[in-house]
């Protein structure tokens, strides 16, 4: 009966097929009595119950054992699916978090494979993308990223609001690298840009136009889209009432709505000369190229006060009164405060195709007083430095800023018509990008501090602690790129490859690379600043050592102070 009961039930249910098999398995192949297969049947029945049972009610993580009826099993079962959903989500997105927080390795070619130009220009082209891509999770559209902390860092030079230097002065860099993807995001976000109403309160005109205006400009001349131009128009349009004061040197700060301008407060009325000293590559290239001649004109309103006036020994001190435009006081270098206004006049000659020999002229003298002032020989190993002068004392301090010198006095060499004028600046590039090498060697992290002294006692290295700390600065890169491509010396090449393996061991942090605090310390603090200038400069300055000189020829391009390349106007 049992059987019968199962033979019938068992045509509707796999249940019962399985026990219909089971009997006559039993019955068939065992010989069993029936009341045998009773037994054996109850026994399968009963091991069945049991298995679907657990199947269907044994909680699966929860207080599932309420639901009893079909209906609510159907719920639970979805209920349970859809839970399951949610967690593989959530172990998804904490694997996902958890790639992101520690960045693949970057594939390290094989230490001492110098010919392997190839792969440490790959090695470089990573940097800039765990550099970028820390700022672009982290920090994007803000100033720059704080690679630690992992968050966005402002900078009061650039004034308040989202005002994205780094995506601004990284974007030729990601460009000239064929970091194809993140510059195109880059540029999405410029498009939307509006400087004018993004940008509050006061920013430095020197700043913002070597960064915003020359990074703009020089996208603009790689890639010929006029979007960035028009972008480069509009910032410096916000910068031009600040070149309205009595004589035409202008302000340093501008205040971005209101347009009132004023020099810093600590320079009493004073203008700086690197600064009003690097306006004219930008503003002269924006003029040629947009046909609108205001900027230019601006910049030669500047080039005219300086030259009118008198140089006390043909140098120029690095104040200058912007109502007056008589000297402040009489402090000279070729670093901080003074630099790029050397750099400027030998560019400008170049910019424009050496039609403008009367800038030749003056940067001819400039530099060949501050040679005769401020150059001097180390006494112990003969190292050439240019020290700082105030009135007539001289401060035997030689600035990592300072050591672009080098780079100005090979190009000078590359382009200048008399040989042996030719030959003494490219000595003297070497002799400075040697002297700036030493600093680095010097230390403990193989990296320079930002100023050094010679004394007696000491030679290319700095006792004082304030001026020990290293913020990802290009300048000496910069010199070394200039030697490489005018002496072809492998030691150039190693010498960067050399900075790039001590970036990555002392200045690489969580998610981007950190100015470092004492370079004498074999584990020095972070700053936790990735500077802007790390993209624009050194990253660029270092993919350039390891390339062909036909990226970016030195008889085309000239490369404004930040590190943007311009086109020469043959
Ligand atoms: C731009 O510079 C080129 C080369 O010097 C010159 O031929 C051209 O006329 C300039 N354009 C403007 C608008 O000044
Ligand atoms: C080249 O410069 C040197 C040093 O200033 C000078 O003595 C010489 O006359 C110059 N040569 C020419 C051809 O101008």
């Amino acid at each position: 009966m049992w059987r019968s009961l199962f033979v019938n039930y068992g045509k509707q249910t796999k249940i019962g097929e399985f026990l219909y098999y089971v009997s006559q398995t039993c019955h068939g192949i065992m010989g069993l009595r029936s009341h045998e297969q009773l037994v054996v049947g109850v026994g399968v029945l009963f091991l069945v119950t049991v298995c679907v049972t657990a199947f269907f009610f044994l909680p699966a993580g929860g207080a599932d054992l309420y639901f009893r009826d079909e209906h609510a099993i159907q719920v639970r079962d979805t209920f349970v699916r859809e839970r399951e959903e949610v967690r593989r989500k959530q172990q998804e997105e904490l694997i996902r978090k958890a790639e992101e927080a520690i960045p693949a390795p970057i594939p390290k070619p094989e230490i001492g494979a110098a010919d392997d130009v190839e792969g440490r220009r790959t090695y470089v082209k990573q940097m800039i993308k765990f550099a970028w891509d820390g700022y672009r999770r982290y920090a994007w559209g803000e100033n720059e990223l704080k690679p630690n902390s992992k968050q966005g860092h402002s900078s009061s030079i650039f004034g308040y609001g989202k005002t994205g230097a780094t995506i601004i002065d990284a974007i030729d860099t990601l460009y000239l690298v064929g970091l194809k993807e993140e510059y195109e995001e880059a540029r999405k976000w410029i498009e939307t840009f509006d400087y004018k109403s993004v940008v509050k309160g006061d920013v430095s005109v020197f700043e913002t136009n070597i960064r915003f205006v020359g990074g703009l400009l020089s996208i603009y001349a790689l890639t010929e889209d006029k979007m960035f131009l028009e972008k480069a128009e509009q910032i410096a349009t916000v910068l031009l009432p600040a070149f309205e004061t009595s004589t035409g040197i202008p302000n340093a700060l501008i205040n971005v709505q209101s347009g009132r301008s004023k020099t810093y407060n600590w320079a009493n009325g004073k203008a700086i000369l690197s600064e009003y000293g690097s306006i004219q590559l930008e503003f002269d290239y924006l003029s040629n190229q947009t046909g609108n001649p205001i900027f230019a004109k601006k910049a030669q309103k500047i080039r005219d006060v300086l030259s009118e006036i008198e140089k006390p020994d043909g140098l120029y001190p690095i104040y200058l009164s912007v109502e007056t435009a008589k000297w402040g006081q009489h402090h000279y270098s070729m670093g901080a405060m003074a630099d790029s206004w050397y750099e400027y006049l030998l560019k400008q000659w170049i910019a424009t195709g050496k039609k403008d020999t009367k800038t030749k002229l003056e940067y001819d003298e400039a530099i060949f007083a501050m040679e005769k002032k401020l150059l001097f020989k180390s006494e112990q190993n003969s190292l050439w430095y240019f020290a700082k002068m105030f009135g007539t004392r001289v401060e035997h301090t030689f600035e990592h800023l300072a050591c672009f010198s080098g780079g100005m006095a090979v190009l000078h060499s590359m382009n200048e018509p008399n040989q042996t004028v030719a030959k003494h600046y490219l000595e003297l590039g070497k002799e400075i990008g040697k002297t700036c090498h030493e600093s680095y060697i010097r230390s403990a992290t193989g990296i320079g501090p930002e100023s050094f002294q010679f004394s007696a006692s000491i030679e290319a290295k700095t006792e004082r602690s304030q001026d020990s700390y290293y913020i990802l600065r290009p300048e000496v890169v910069e010199t070394w790129f200039y030697l490489w491509r005018a002496t072809k010396d492998e030691k150039y090449r190693q010498w960067a490859w050399e900075h790039v393996l001590n970036l990555e061991k002392y200045c690489r942090g969580k998610s981007g690379y950190s100015g470092i605090r004492n370079v004498y310390n074999s584990s020095p603090d972070q700053d936790d600043v990735q500077q802007s200038f790390l993209f624009a400069e050194l990253f660029k300055y270092l993919y350039l050592i390891f390339s062909d000189d036909s990226i970016l020829p030195l008889d085309q391009w000239v490369f404004n102070t930040e590190a943007h390349p311009f086109r020469i106007r043959h």
